[in-house]
């Protein structure tokens, strides 16, 4: 199974592109439906885009509203990675609080205190922000409570053309982080030490456009793979980094899976039956990615034994386990804790995707589970899978998707 382009790389990538002063083409970009959203709103802003097949042509020379408009920030989370490009660009910036999914409170006290620090003066005002700076940011020493991606992203994106030296302490180090300064640093910016635990990025003058590949899906990826390893089948994942996925292969290897992986490339085997997870816990990377946790736990329902899951990154992230249990899963949930004791077999039944990685987590049960299952809610699975019934059905997945039912269906 080929694994398409990072959802969460392309979406700061594509709100560093509002900073060029020349065209962006950005290749192996994900047609997802958060994509489409981010595209929208740079449109919205000013941008002209095209697509064509993966890639992805920006012109942001156009851009000069610094409004987002609510409905479209509602749609996804990451839009606040916007603001730090939207006011470097424009002096000004109009948002409203971040959608996305419901994975408990999604605060952005990070991202403004940070952007506050470096001269942003931000006014709440009725769910919006309406955010000014006098002349250019400038750049500062801070220090993340927590090294939030998101945050880390916005202040990279901040300070590439913000007066002077910023240096983000505690910064997340996700793969995505790396794609994002490896393309800021192609149009010309300073970024230094993304991956580690501090970035340091020399304020610019400008950015110029750049062609960028974006890289593979790590969590679409392991979604793949738990599938396999849901259903004791042999997959092999191609156009992805392995050493991305490190924490999942391990965890993959714990269950009974044999793994292996050469540049580019992962293969899996599984055996008829999974052995427990002693202990999953969600981590920053490098540790156990919090996306990959429900797939994990799906194909850990019918493992012989007891799992346990610890999520230690969102508050609430859990509410696949109520449909899964609706399958016939036996799961109990403590606070940040999920003890999954392995059936058998699950059966089918109509279950709702609550999220986008709870909405995967299902699909992949319901390829393991004795007889048809039902999963509503696709729009949130489109958000972060490209068409994931067809890629799951090439590999031999008896799988397809329903159109919608008639208003009397
Ligand atoms: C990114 O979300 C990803 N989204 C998430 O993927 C991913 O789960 C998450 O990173 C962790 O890896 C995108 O990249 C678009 P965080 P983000 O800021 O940036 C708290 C998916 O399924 N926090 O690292 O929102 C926050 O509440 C999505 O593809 C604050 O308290 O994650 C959470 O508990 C889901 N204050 C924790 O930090 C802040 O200002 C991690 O959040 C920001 C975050």
């Amino acid at each position: 199974m080929l694994v398409h382009g990072a959802k969460n790389s392309a979406l700061p990538i594509l709100a560093a592109s509002i900073l060029c002063t020349s065209e962006c083409v950005l290749h192996n970009c994900p047609a997802l439906t958060d994509v489409g959203t981010s595209v929208e709103i740079l449109e919205t802003l000013g941008c002209r885009i095209k697509r064509t097949g993966t890639d992805l042509w920006v012109d942001p020379t156009g851009v000069s509203n610094g409004d987002v408009p609510d409905g479209l920030m509602r749609k996804m989370r990451s839009s606040i990675v916007l603001l730090g490009a939207i006011v470097s660009k424009l002096g000004q910036a109009r948002l409203t609080f971040p959608g996305g999914c419901e994975l408990g409170p999604r605060p952005i006290d990070l991202h403004l205190e940070a952007l506050r620090k470096m001269g942003l003066h931000i006014e709440e005002d009725g769910g919006s922000l309406v955010c000014a700076v006098r002349g250019r940011l400038h750049g500062e020493v801070l220090r993340l409570k927590f090294p939030s991606v998101g945050a880390t992203e916005n202040l990279m994106i901040a300070a590439s053309c913000a007066q002077g030296t910023t240096v983000i302490c505690n910064a997340a180090r996700e793969p995505e982080i790396c794609d994002l300064a490896d393309f800021l640093n192609r149009c010309g910016a300073k970024v230094a030490g993304a991956g580690g635990r501090t970035v340091t990025v020399e304020g610019v003058e400008r950015l110029h456009g750049c062609e960028h590949r974006i890289i593979p899906d790590r969590i679409v990826a392991a979604t793949y793979l738990a599938a396999a390893a849901a259903t004791g089948s042999a997959l092999e994942v191609r156009g992805v980094e392995p050493e991305h996925l490190s924490a999942v292969l391990s965890t993959l290897e714990e269950t009974g899976c044999t793994v292996r992986t050469e540049p580019g490339r992962v293969a899996l085997a599984a055996p008829s039956r999974l052995r427990p997870v002693r202990l999953l816990s969600t981590r920053p990377y490098p540790g156990f990615p919090t996306d990959a946790q429900a797939p994990l736990m799906a194909a850990a329902a019918t493992a012989e034994g007891e799992s346990v899951f610890v999520e230690n990154i969102f508050e609430s992230r859990y509410k696949h386990a109520p449909e899964l249990c609706r399958m016939g899963a036996e799961i109990c949930i403590r606070g940040r804790v999920a003890s999954v004791r392995g059936v058998p077999a699950l059966h089918g039944a109509q279950v709702a995707a609550p999220d986008l990685r709870g909405g995967a987590a299902l699909v992949i049960a319901g390829l393991a589970a004795d007889g048809e299952t039902r999963v509503s809610g696709l729009e949130h699975i489109d958000r972060g899978y490209e068409r994931l019934e067809q890629a799951l059905a090439a590999a031999g997945a008896n799988i397809r998707r329903m159109e919608r039912e008639g208003k009397h269906g």
